[in-house]
């Protein structure tokens, strides 16, 4: 289907769905984002948009989003949740578990914006792999995704998802076409860099998962720019639970691992690996060791298609 007919059957849905005041949250990422300017069309002032800092974004995420809805003249609320969200991540390291607290507690939060404001809708960006890969067919159970798995059975808001139908590829066209900025940012997952700790998430290892997360994205980027490889459809970083014996200056330490994962897609829903010269990797293995010192004393690369391995780590 055409884009053009692609927004206008979001927008009926939008305006068909919804009769009252309505609430999203904009995480920045291109899936509410672009869910986010749709109902914006749709419905004007009755949405309200709430960006919840679950202090698990990326480097310098928060100023960034609250820029892009600034320029694009959307009003957004920033609400200050990070202790919420590391209060129910505390001790909990199962993968499905982290999930559903993070869903859980964001509902919650949510529930307060809406009270505040008297909302009866929640518009959602969940896409058809969300709902797919979270066993919403026939299919079994591979991950509960945040906006589908996490969701409390007694959430007294009706929820509507204008992107539900469509897969990555098509709601990037669309952000294009609506001249969305995040258009062209990578994916991220709706928990955020709590996919990409793996055990214990607490704030000094998320921010070791953010720091090594920024340097490689910013290493694959100036390569890419550079011509030395092409820009992957994902690249990020992820902290393994496992730590192994080093050596800084004279001393061992028993530091934790990041591994660095590098795929082209074209949906997320299968991907490969993607061969970044070992120049690129040797470089921002050095940059990582240097900066988090003390804390990383290893860096792995993954070579693991999806499927049989998923692209994030979790
Ligand atoms: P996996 O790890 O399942 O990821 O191969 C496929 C794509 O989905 C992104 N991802 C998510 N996106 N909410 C999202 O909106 C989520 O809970 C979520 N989990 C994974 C992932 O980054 C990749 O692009």
């Amino acid at each position: 289907m055409k884009t053009e007919a692609l927004v206008d059957e979001a927008l009926q849905l939008l305006s068909d769905g919804i009769d009252g005041t309505a609430i999203i949250a904009c995480s920045g990422g291109i899936d509410s984002t672009v869910a986010a300017v749709l109902a914006h069309r749709a419905v004007g002032d009755l949405l309200h948009c709430v960006y919840v800092d679950t202090g698990l974004m990326r480097l310098g995420e928060s100023d960034e989003v609250r820029e892009m809805f600034d320029e694009m003249g959307i009003e957004i609320k920033v609400v200050d949740a990070s202790k919420r969200f590391f209060d129910c991540l505390d001790g909990v390291t199962d993968p499905e578990e982290k999930r559903k607290a993070i869903g859980e507690t964001f509902i919650r939060v949510f529930e307060q914006e809406q009270k505040e404001v008297g909302a009866k809708y929640l518009v959602q960006g969940t896409i058809a792999p969300d709902w797919i890969e979270s066993g919403g067919g026939e299919r079994d159970v591979i991950k509960s995704h945040h906006n589908v798995g996490g969701i409390p059975e007694d959430i007294d808001l009706e929820i509507v998802e204008p992107l539900r139908d469509f897969y990555k590829d098509e709601v990037r066209d669309i952000a294009r076409l609506l001249k969305i900025t995040s258009s062209e940012r990578q994916p991220f997952p709706g928990p955020g860099l709590a996919v990409r700790v793996l055990g214990n998430v607490t704030p000094d290892r998320v921010q070791t998962c953010r720091v090594a997360c920024d340097i490689v994205e910013r290493g694959i980027r100036r390569a890419a720019k550079e011509g030395e490889c092409d820009l992957p459809w994902q690249y990020f970083a992820a902290l393994l639970p496992v730590r192994s014996v080093g050596v800084h200056g004279d001393a061992r330490v028993h530091g934790e691992t990041i591994v660095i994962r590098a795929v082209t897609s074209l949906d997320g829903m299968s991907a490969r690996y993607s061969p970044i010269p070992h120049e690129v990797l040797s470089k921002i293995s050095t940059e990582i060791t240097n900066t988090l010192k003390g804390q990383v004393n290893r860096v792995v690369y993954d070579i693991t298609h999806k499927p049989p391995g998923t692209i994030e780590w979790e």
